[in-house]
Order: structure tokens, then C-alpha cells, then sequence
């Protein structure tokens, strides 16, 4: 990988961020391309040898106007269901026309292009762990941007030839990431008398630390038989977030005093259960997740500790 140009969109986000920490050891020719929205400059600023490129990925100019690259990772996106629930037309915008651009980025340069798709393009499956066979059946309008997403990666490598490979992320987390597991610690930290969870606490989702997604990220880069795949991303185990919370209270040691509630109603869009079979990235990659959910949330629990 050491000679290849690599450009990631959304390199300034959480996952983006661990990746270009990752990348960074293996090329000199990095560029982070993210516009800010939700992104961090710390972040770029931690990755000092990537070149930065504030921009937006729906603007074709600045983004075709980059230098060639050989490999582009596509991460920048709208991230929050609930948001693309509210607003499907930016939603829109930001994952299936921004897909499309970078795309085309993509199809300019003859670049190999990975892509960042979710568990929300299978909805609420019936079939548990999902493979990725299920197929599509997106439960809110994140999930249908992110399928839209695919299906033009599907075209370009059809039509165009390009190299592609679809990653879909089951719940990543580790330091700096946003989600349940930072909601939960901040609202201990105000107040470690009460823990609310929204929804049923019933819910219940495959945790996939940072790492092991960066590693993955990494390998299909590089890795010719990987195009034209699509991979699942979880670890391959599944936790209701009520014994999610259950288990970070006794990791801090709060299981006797604080009380959990629930607020019974979720958002729209809300998942049941996410719960990957993982089985193809460990055949085909040799991928085997390693960092255990207990483990990391003692990491990131370390992390703050002064503020929980
Ligand atoms: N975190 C997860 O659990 C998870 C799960 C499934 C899929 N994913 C996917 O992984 C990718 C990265 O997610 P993340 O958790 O790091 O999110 P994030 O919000 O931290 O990162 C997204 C980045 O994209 C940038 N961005 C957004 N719109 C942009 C635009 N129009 N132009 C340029 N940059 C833009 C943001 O500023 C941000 O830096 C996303 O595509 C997301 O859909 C994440």
C-alpha cells in the first residue's frame, strides 16, 4: 500500500478518524476529505500527516478536482436514523447523491473504491444472524439511502469495471465514537442516581469495536479477491441494550444504586435487533474480531474517567 494514493470522505468522523490513524502508517500519499458537519478538526489534526481538504462530497468540482487517487474509502455520510427521518431529502442528498459523487471520483481516476453501507439496509430480518444473502429491506430512510448507496457501487462495477467492495458496519464503537454507549456515560455522569434507556431496552445490537473495523478496512483495501464483495462487519454476538446498561453499571460499580428506567417508546426508524453472522469475512479475509465488548467499555470508561 506504501505508494498508493488513498483518499477517505469522512475522515474527520469516529470511524474515519481510526482509519486514517491506521492508513497513515502505511502510505504517505493520505487525504482526508470531509466537510466538517459532524466531523472534528481535532481528529484531522491527529493524523498530522494526512493532507486535509475541508469539502463537501456533493460538490463534484473540488472533489474531482483532487488529485488522482488508487483507493478511496467512502465514509463521509448522514449518519443519525432518527435525523433522515426528519429530513429524507437531506438524507438523500448527503448518502445516495454523495455516494454517486464519489463514485464518479472514482470512475475518473479508475480508483478501487470501498464503501461504508450499515445493518440498516436489512430492516428488522427475519432471518438471525443475518447473512449477507438476506438482501434488502431498508426500515428507515438511512437504511434506503445507504441501499441506494450499494446499488450504484453494484452499476459502477458492472457498467464501468470498477473494483468495489461494499462494507456493512454492524454498531462500532470505541474512543470517540458517539451512540449508546457515550449517551449512557454522559447521562451518568449528570446523574449516576438514574440510567434512562429509550425504548424497551429490549432492543439489542452486534457491538464491533473500532479496531477490528479498521483492520478489515484495511485488508479489503489491499486486497485483490476482496473486489466486488460485500462483507458484514459485526462481531458476531448480539446484547439487548438493557444488559448493556446492566453490564457498564456493574464495570463502574453502580449496580446497587442507580435505577434504570425505560422510556418504552423508540425513535422511528429503530431496529430491533442487529445481530451479523460474520461467517464470509472470516473465511474469505481471515478477519477474526478480537476486542471484546466488556473489555472496551472498561477502555473507554478509562478514557473519562474523570468525568463519569
Ligand atoms: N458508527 C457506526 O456504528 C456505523 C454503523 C454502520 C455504518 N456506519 C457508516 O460508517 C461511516 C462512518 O460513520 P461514523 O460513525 O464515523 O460517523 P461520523 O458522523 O463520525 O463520520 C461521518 C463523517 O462524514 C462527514 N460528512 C458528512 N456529510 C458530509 C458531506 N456531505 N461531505 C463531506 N463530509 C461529510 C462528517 O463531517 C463526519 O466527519 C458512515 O458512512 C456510516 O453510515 C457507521
Amino acid at each position: 500500500m506504501a505508494a498508493k494514493k488513498i483518499l477517505v470522505t469522512g475522515g474527520a468522523g469516529f470511524i474515519g478518524y481510526h482509519l486514517c490513524k491506521k492508513l497513515s502508517t502505511l502510505t504517505d500519499n493520505l487525504t482526508i476529505y470531509d466537510d466538517l458537519s459532524s466531523g472534528k478538526m481535532e481528529n484531522v489534526k491527529d493524523v498530522p500527516t494526512a493532507k486535509f481538504v475541508k469539502g463537501d462530497i456533493l460538490d463534484l468540482k473540488t472533489l474531482c478536482g483532487l488529485p488522482k487517487q488508487d483507493l478511496i474509502y467512502h465514509l463521509a455520510a448522514q449518519v443519525v436514523v432518527p435525523y433522515s427521518m426528519e429530513n429524507p431529502l437531506i438524507d438523500f442528498d448527503t448518502n445516495a447523491k454523495g455516494t454517486l459523487c464519489v463514485l464518479e471520483k472514482a470512475r475518473k481516476d479508475d480508483a478501487k473504491l470501498v464503501f461504508a453501507s450499515s445493518a440498516a439496509v436489512y430492516g428488522n430480518p427475519s432471518q438471525l444472524p443475518t447473512s449477507e444473502e438476506y438482501g434488502f429491506h431498508p426500515f428507515s430512510c438511512y437504511g434506503l439511502s445507504k441501499v441506494v448507496g450499494e446499488e450504484y457501487c453494484q452499476m459502477y462495477k458492472e457498467q464501468y469495471g470498477l473494483d468495489i467492495v461494499i462494507t456493512r458496519f454492524a454498531n462500532v464503537y470505541g474512543l470517540r465514537c458517539h451512540g449508546v454507549i457515550h449517551d449512557f456515560l454522559d447521562k451518568l455522569a449528570k446523574n449516576s442516581d438514574k440510567l434512562e434507556i429509550i425504548g424497551t431496552g429490549q432492543q439489542s445490537r452486534d457491538f464491533v469495536h473500532v479496531s477490528d473495523v479498521v483492520d478489515l478496512l484495511a485488508t479489503v483495501g489491499s486486497l485483490e479477491k476482496a473486489n466486488g464483495e460485500t462483507y458484514n462487519v459485526g462481531l458476531g454476538k448480539t446484547i439487548k441494550i438493557i444488559d448493556l446498561a446492566k453490564m457498564m453499571l456493574t464495570i463502574l460499580g453502580l449496580q446497587n444504586k442507580t435505577i434504570v428506567t425505560t422510556t418504552g417508546v423508540s425513535w422511528q426508524g429503530d431496529i430491533h435487533t442487529i445481530w451479523f453472522n460474520n461467517a464470509k469475512a472470516k473465511k474469505e479475509l481471515g478477519w477474526n474480531p478480537k476486542v471484546t465488548l466488556e473489555d472496551a467499555i472498561k477502555e473507554v470508561i478509562a478514557d473519562r474517567k474523570l468525568k463519569v
